[in-house]
């Protein structure tokens, strides 16, 4: 595996490759991978001739200074992964090459950054689609790859290459979890051992969802669910809801062409989000 902190080395490598007529796969990430994160390289894989990943973590989209020190780094463990599952190029820059301290970023993002995620990290995809436009130059790939983990991310970049007109086909792959449920995460290393239990309840009540989906409405669906996670142990929900997943609006109705459940609560001091897709 290649691997490069400037900019313009790795801009120049790759413009090279794609001119002999490589496609290009690309899977941003902030590191600490864990095996959802190797999903999308090896879904990469299938699509493109190169594989790129890029390790950084953002500071513009963590709403939370703690958070942001915490955020686990092991790179030498990182860069190991990368290797066993055969990502041609890592992209590994200091903040320093993707930063300058005058520049500002400010995207329409319709309401997008205003509910869910949005609402609760104030600036955050603010941060996401700044990161992500830089990395979107700088690697310049074919396709890119995200999580359907962070449904309402891949919502908010896939805004912005429309409005922005980037040529770059966006690909959403699916959640990979423990064997138990939970949502494989960088921050679940974090959860103590009864916390770690008690998360379960978000995959609980993603399945519950997808069982009431079968006999009851929306509003039932809501209220049953709602009281579950609320009377769940050690947990603090901030919100449940059900979506239009393209319109990305609440519903009331059955009768939207697809539909996603959406989790977020705090566990301890760890926020944790899920959702499931229900059609
Ligand atoms: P990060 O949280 O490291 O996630 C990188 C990618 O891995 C995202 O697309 C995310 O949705 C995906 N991912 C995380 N957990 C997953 C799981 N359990 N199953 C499948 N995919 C999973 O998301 C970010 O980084 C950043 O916001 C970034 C886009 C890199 C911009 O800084």
């Amino acid at each position: 595996m290649k691997i490069f902190n400037s900019r313009q080395a790795v801009h120049n490598y790759l413009n090279e490759l794609r001119a002999s007529g490589n496609s290009i796969g690309f899977v941003p990430t902030m590191g600490a991978l864990h095996a959802g994160h190797l999903s999308l390289i090896k879904l990469a894989r299938q699509k493109s001739d190169v594989i790129v990943c890029s390790i950084f973590v953002n500071p513009t989209q963590f709403n939370d200074k703690k958070d942001l020190e915490n955020y686990p780094r092991p790179v030498e463990d990182d860069i190991r992964k990368l290797e066993e599952v055969k990502c041609d190029v890592l992209f590994i820059p200091g903040v320093a090459e993707m930063y300058n301290s005058t520049e500002k970023w400010n995207i329409e993002l319709g309401n997008l950054d205003k509910i869910l995620e949005g609402k609760i990290r104030p600036g955050h995809y603010q941060g996401v689609t700044q990161i992500v436009k830089k990395l979107f130059d700088t690697i310049n790939p074919h396709y890119a790859f995200f999580g359907q983990k962070d449904y309402q991310q891949f919502m908010v970049i896939s805004y912005m290459v429309k409005k922005l007109r980037v040529k770059i086909k966006l690909v959403l792959c699916p959640i990979i979890r423990e064997s138990d449920g939970l949502a494989m995460s960088s921050r679940n290393i974090y959860l103590s051992p009864p916390d770690r239990k008690n998360a379960l309840a978000l995959y609980k009540a993603l399945s519950k969802v997808v069982e009431l989906y079968k006999t009851k409405t929306i509003a039932q669906i809501i209220k049953e669910v709602n009281s579950f996670l609320k009377s769940a142990p050690g947990i603090e929900l901030e919100y449940f809801e059900i979506f239009n997943a393209k319109s990305f609006e609440a519903v009331t109705s059955k009768r939207s062409a697809s539909l996603i459940a959406l989790v977020a609560a705090k566990v301890g001091s760890i926020r944790i989000i899920d959702n499931m897709i229900l059609k």
